[in-house]
This record gives C-alpha cells, structure tokens and sequence, in this order.
C-alpha cells in the first residue's frame, strides 16, 4: 500500500509540474500575443486618426481638426483618444500622460509605444503616440491609452482554467494510479508478504498464485519454487536425522550385545573344563556300578546335567563366534529342507505343520550350512514355542529388493533371505529391540537360555546379512534373515 502511495505521489507530483509548466509557456504565449493585438490595432487606429486629423486641419483648421479627434474618442469605447501638445507646459492637461523625455522618437515622425502603470486604476495602460504634422511650430501627436485591465483578467481566467484543469487530472490520474498500483503492486505484494510471512513460521506449504507475466509473477514463481526446495530439504534432514537417531541406537545395541557375548564367552571357556571333567568322573561313576542302582542313576543324572550344561556353554562359545565359519557358496535349498526334516517330528508332537513355501531352489550363497542351519532351527523353535495351539509355521527362501539397516551400511540391492512366519502369540513391542541380546528371554527358567537369537544374529553378521523381525501380538511374527548374494 506505501509503494502505491508513493507512486501515486510522484505520477501526481509529476504531472503537477508538467502541467504548470505547459500552463505558464501558454499564459506567457498568450498575454505576449495579447498585447501585440493591442499594439497592432492601436498603432493603425493612431495612424488613421492622426491622417484624417492632418487633412482636416489643412482642409478646415484647427478647430475641426481638434474636433475630429474628440469624435473619433466618443465613437471608441475601449481607447482613449486624445489630441496633445508636445510642447505644452509641463503639468497641462493638453500636454501628454507621459513623461516627455520618453517621446523623444516622435520628433523622427516615428511612433511610441509605452506601458506604463496606472496608479489611480492599479493597472497598466498602454500609450500608443502617433505624431501628426501640422504647419507652423508647434508639434502635435495623437495619444491612444488603452487600459490593459482585460489582459490581467484574461491571464486571471487562464490560470482559474489552469487550476481547475490541473486539479482534475491530478484526481483523475491519482485514482488511476491508486487503483492499478492496489490492483498490480498492492495486492500481490500483500499476497507475497503473506507468503513470506508463512513461510517464516515454518508453513512451506503455502503457495501464491499470481499471473505470471510481470516482475510479481516471476518473483511469486520463484518464492513458490524456494518453497518446494525447502521442504523437500527439509524432509532429507528429518529423514537423515532420524535414520542417524537409528543408527546410533543399533550401535549402541550392537556394543552392549558385543560387551555381553566376551563377558559370556568368558564364563564359558572356564566352565569348560571342569564341566568336563565333572561329566567324565560322573561317567566313570556310572561304568562302576551296576544300572539300577542309586550310584549310577545319580551319576546318569550328573552326566546328563553336566551335558545340559555343555550344550548351553557350546551355544555361548557359538555366539562368541569361537569358531569362524567355514564360508563356500553353496545353494540355500537344502539348509532350509534338512531343518525342516529335522524339526517335523518335534512340530507334529504339539499339532503344528511346519510348511516350505516361496522355494527359489536355485538360490546360492557364499555360507557354512552347519551355521545358517543353527539359525533357521533357532528361528523356526522359536516359531513353534510360540504357538500355544495348533497352526502352521512356514520357511521361505527367495531373492528381494531392499535396502540393508543402517547399522549394516551399502545401498539397496538384491539380497537373499530365509523367511521364517508363525501364528504365534508375537512379541510386544517394547520386547523386541531385546530379543537378540544374550540371556534375554521370556520363558520360565530351564525352557530357554535366551542364546538362541543372540547365536543366530551373530552367525548371520559373520556371514555379512541382518535379520529383521516383523510382529503383532496375538497374530503371530515374522523373522527374515538377509544374506548377499553369491558374487555380490
Ligand atoms: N517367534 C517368536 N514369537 C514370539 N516371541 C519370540 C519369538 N522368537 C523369539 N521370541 C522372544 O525372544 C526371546 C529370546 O529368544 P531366544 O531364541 O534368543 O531365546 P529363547 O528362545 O528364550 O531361549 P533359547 O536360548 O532356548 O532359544 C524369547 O524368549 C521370546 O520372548
Ligand atoms: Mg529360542
């Protein structure tokens, strides 16, 4: 609204002066042209009355002549004419209106013309004398004296239009200017700073549609345009931002379960072998006694304890990755039938199919199938142990398009992956970020030592993969395991 104000100041400014200037040339054009009117008419007027005045003189006398020139005052209305004495004495009313001295050009027989103020009338007269030759000394001229109160009320009546006219275009071009300049710079400026505005408050959906086709237009275009790149700046630094909240979280997840498994791996290496020895001492025990008796039952019990305890010392020796897996490509198909071969039986006894589906047979990977299989039988257990009744849980291997966590690093790419999906009570939410970590379990104390995931995630790192779990209470879960693929 300022800038159209200001612009239609200085349009109105503007056209102020060259309206006043155009008016004065024409007030200075008309009144000089005025004026020249009136000398013209006057000096002819002199002229012919100062001729006719000689010849009457010459013809009938003074008298006559004298009295032809008062006539010819009485006919004019506008000019003064008069019959005057050059050398009359000063002050005499038959002398001149002016002061002698300036008549000097009349002794050439010359004409004069004088503007001289009138104070009695407060305006100028002009004095026309034409002089007129008559015999003897004396020397006579014909005074002409035309007030010039009609030039002043002219240029008063000019200037009155003038003002009246500038007036009018002043208004006239001040509306136009105060509403284009609100149609064209007003309202799409206050449209832009409205824009700015929204966008200063975080609003970067905000767009103005202005017509394109002026400097607004481009700059509505451009601001549109500064838009969209904000936001979708934006956008890449809350996705950048959280999926650095990600990756420092599955670091700080992967340190704690590292710290876990050397503490654990530890403990393991040294219950080794006293467990060992516990196991032969309590077999020697056994191959004494006769079976039946108490001596070797119990030692039976010992041995098959001290196993239990192996076993479990074995799991955490797996996860410590004691022993580094014996890598070659070979295809995934038969890891995944020989598990399920092995589990069936244990699946049947509590009425759950274990089903292979989505089979790529040809699939083939660089992996140490004793160790993928560790895996897949933990991940399909735990399927069954979740299922409190009967229902399926069914193995997949195929070839997928995906993009590894962050922890992970590498772009999307195609990447193997073994899928294990049961209909079991799943895993509430808040579990799972602790399921691979070691001794983390839910069942009741000798159902499980909470290794089995920590084993499998573990095994699959080594083997350059990552597992993912996908949940929902009461429906069931779904672990993937990643793997690349062979020549990847
Ligand atoms: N398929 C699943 N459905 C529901 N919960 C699961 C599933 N798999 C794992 N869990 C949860 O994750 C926990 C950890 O699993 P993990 O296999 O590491 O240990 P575990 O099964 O408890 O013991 P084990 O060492 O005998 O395997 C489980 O106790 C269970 O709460
Ligand atoms: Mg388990």
């Amino acid at each position: 609204m300022k800038l159209t104000w200001k612009l239609t100041v200085f349009l109105v400014l503007g056209t102020l002066v060259v309206t006043a200037a155009v008016a004065a040339v024409r007030i200075r054009q008309e009144t000089g042209s005025f004026e020249a009117d009136i000398r013209q008419d006057n000096d002819l007027l002199g002229r012919a009355v100062a001729a006719a005045a000689r010849r009457m003189w010459e013809t009938a006398g003074e008298a006559q002549a004298l009295a032809l020139v008062k006539e010819a005052n009485e006919r004019e209305t506008q000019v003064e004419i008069r019959w005057v004495w050059l050398n009359a004495p000063s002050g005499d009313k038959s002398g001149p209106a002016v002061d002698r001295r300036r008549l000097a050009v009349l002794e050439r027989g010359e004409v004069a013309v004088l503007r001289l103020p009138d104070p009695t009338k407060g305006q100028d007269v002009l004095y026309t004398f034409v002089p007129v030759r008559i015999p003897g000394d004396r020397r006579a001229a014909i005074e002409l004296g035309e007030s010039l109160a009609k030039e002043r009320a002219f240029v008063r009546g000019m200037i009155g239009n003038v003002v009246v006219t500038t007036f009018l275009i002043v208004v006239v071009c001040g509306a136009i200017a105060m509403g284009l300049g609100v149609f064209f710079v007003g309202r799409p400026v206050r449209a832009l700073v409205e824009q700015a505005r929204r966008v200063g408050h975080g609003d970067l959906a905000s767009r103005t549609a202005l017509r394109p086709g002026d400097e607004l237009g481009d700059l509505s275009r451009e601001m549109n345009a500064m838009c969209d790149q904000l936001a979708a700046a934006n956008g890449k630094i809350a996705s950048e931002t959280a999926a650095r909240l990600a990756t420092i979280e599955q670091l700080r997840h992967a340190d704690r379960l590292m710290t876990v498994g050397k503490l654990a791996s530890g403990i393991a290496h040294e219950l080794g072998t006293p467990i060992n020895v516990v196991a032969g001492r309590a077999q020697l025990i056994a191959d004494d006694h006769e079976p039946g008796t108490p001596a070797h039952d119990n030692a039976a019990i010992v041995i098959e304890q001290a196993e239990r305890m192996a076993t479990i010392i074995r799991q955490l020796l797996d996860f410590a990755r004691r022993q580094p897996a014996k890598k070659s490509r070979q295809p995934l198909h038969p890891v995944v039938a020989q598990t399920v071969d092995m589990l069936t039986p244990m699946a049947r006894k509590r009425g759950i199919d274990l089903v292979v589906e989505e089979v790529d047979e040809g699939l083939v990977a660089n992996l140490d199938p004793s160790q993928l299989q560790q895996v897949v039988i933990n991940l399909v257990v735990n399927g069954i142990h979740a299922m409190r009744e009967s229902g399926t849980v069914s193995l997949g291997i195929g070839r997928e398009h995906v993009t590894p966590p962050p922890e992970h690093g590498g772009g999307a790419g195609d990447y193997l992956s073994v899928r294990v999906r049961d209909q079991g009570v799943g895993i509430p939410e808040e579990v799972v970020p602790h399921i691979f970590e070691p001794f983390f379990t839910t069942k009741d104390v000798g159902d499980g030592t909470g290794l089995g995931l920590s084993v499998a995630y573990g095994i699959v790192q080594e083997h350059s993969g990552w597992i993912t779990v996908d949940s929902k209470v009461g429906k069931g879960s779904c672990f993937t395991v990643y793997l690349p693929q062979e020549g990847a």
